[in-house]
């Protein structure tokens, strides 16, 4: 049992010296009838609700789902028996959902005991780890598809170059399939290259990300159909960054062909560009970055690749290679950037993220 003494000193604590005020952990105090007595400004944020709309009410009457146990909050009370639940989901009644650990103990508030819930905010970590497991599995995808493109690629040269040694040696009339020979080669010989992606560093300077753009919707409006219209949406603010321009634009027409071949009838492709801030990129956090979206209104990316979608090989065309995306995300991961998608249908976007470091800022 806390003695009173102790007790002031709590109290002193939590509202002199406005220790909850500071804490980046959401809490929140029930009285007995698990009614809502207090909350801090990260609970407020949590739960986008200020103290005056969350007043007096019932825990339970805050969230769509029923995330913690009346009975277990109840005991608590009782028996002083605290808890502590990982991976809980909270969800809200605009669909909003969350996830996160959840401590409950018992407090003196108000000189009588309460509930004290502390909510800790688990999504943003998970993403993380399940953003590095990805790219992980990307890696290992990648480099089984190169080893085996690899494998190919000389013994290619070599029925290539004995098909082309046995032309010489045939009449005209006969070199229809020598011929026939050499041409299959190469189109192997292509696709192993690609498979093999880029294989030259980067040559990069400090550049205007807007004179890319410039240049890939050029490109673009010479081969769009006529349906497909190009938005621009710049922020002419961004200061320059270090990229190199052919494979920065190589990367983004990837993205850009693939919408092409989706779009119908009043097609929309937008080139959006924005300054951001902390923003993480493999685990690391990037104080400033300039994120480029390419947003279409197609039909979305088929919900059976989404998961794998930028892993070499996978396609939702008939006759897609797939490695469009795999070489645009190489391209992007050799500039130190990030590059995801979000899409459902009417609206996919590909975001790309590049750090502005401190030597471009200026
Ligand atoms: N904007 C988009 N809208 C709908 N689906 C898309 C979009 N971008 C990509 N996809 C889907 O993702 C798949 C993978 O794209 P990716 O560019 O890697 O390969 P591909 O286009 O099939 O072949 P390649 O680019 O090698 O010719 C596509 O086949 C398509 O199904
Ligand atoms: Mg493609």
């Amino acid at each position: 049992m806390v003695n009173s003494e102790s007790n002031n000193q709590h109290s002193k604590l939590y509202y002199q010296q406005n220790l909850p005020n500071q804490m980046v952990t959401a809490v929140i105090v029930l009285n007995k009838e698990l009614r809502i007595q207090y909350v801090n400004p990260a609970a407020e944020a949590l739960l986008i609700k200020s103290f005056n709309k969350l007043a007096d009410q019932q825990l339970k009457s805050i969230f769509f789902n029923n995330p913690i146990n009346d009975n277990r909050l109840n005991q608590l009370l009782t028996s002083g028996q605290e808890f502590s639940d990982s991976d809980v989901i909270l969800e809200f009644f605009d669909r909003r959902k969350i996830t996160v650990e959840i401590t409950a103990s018992s407090v003196d508030f108000d000189k009588s005991p309460h509930i004290l819930l502390e909510f800790k905010q688990i999504d943003q970590q998970k993403q993380i780890s399940v953003e590095a497991f990805q790219q992980l599995q990307w890696e290992s995808a990648r480099d089984l598809i190169r080893g085996l493109a690899h494998e190919i690629k000389n013994p290619l040269g070599g029925l290539r170059g004995a098909a082309q040694l046995l032309n010489k040696e045939l009449a005209t009339e006969q070199q229809e399939y020598t011929q026939m020979i050499i041409e299959q080669a190469d189109r192997l010989t292509n696709l192993v290259d690609r498979l093999l992606g880029p294989n030259q560093l980067p040559n990069v300077s400090d550049q205007n990300i807007h004179v890319v753009l410039e240049k890939v919707a050029q490109l673009t409006s010479f081969n769009k159909p006529e349906n497909v219209t190009i938005i621009k949406d710049y922020d002419p603010s961004i200061p320059d960054i270090t990229f190199d321009p052919d494979k920065l634009q190589q990367a983004i027409l990837n993205i850009v062909n693939n919408a092409l071949q989706v779009l119908g009838p009043d097609g929309k492709i937008t080139l959006k560009t924005r300054a951001t801030s902390n923003k993480t990129i493999n685990g690391k956090r990037i104080k400033l970055a300039m994120q480029l979206s390419i947003i279409d209104n197609g039909p979305g990316i088929p919900e059976k690749i989404q998961n794998t979608l930028f892993y070499p090989m996978v396609s939702g065309r008939a006759n897609g290679t797939g490695l469009g995306l795999s070489i645009s995300q190489t391209l992007i991961n050799q500039h130190r950037g990030k590059l995801s998608c979000i899409s459902q249908p009417g609206h996919t976007e590909f975001i790309i993220i590049l750090p502005i470091t401190e030597a471009t800022k200026s």
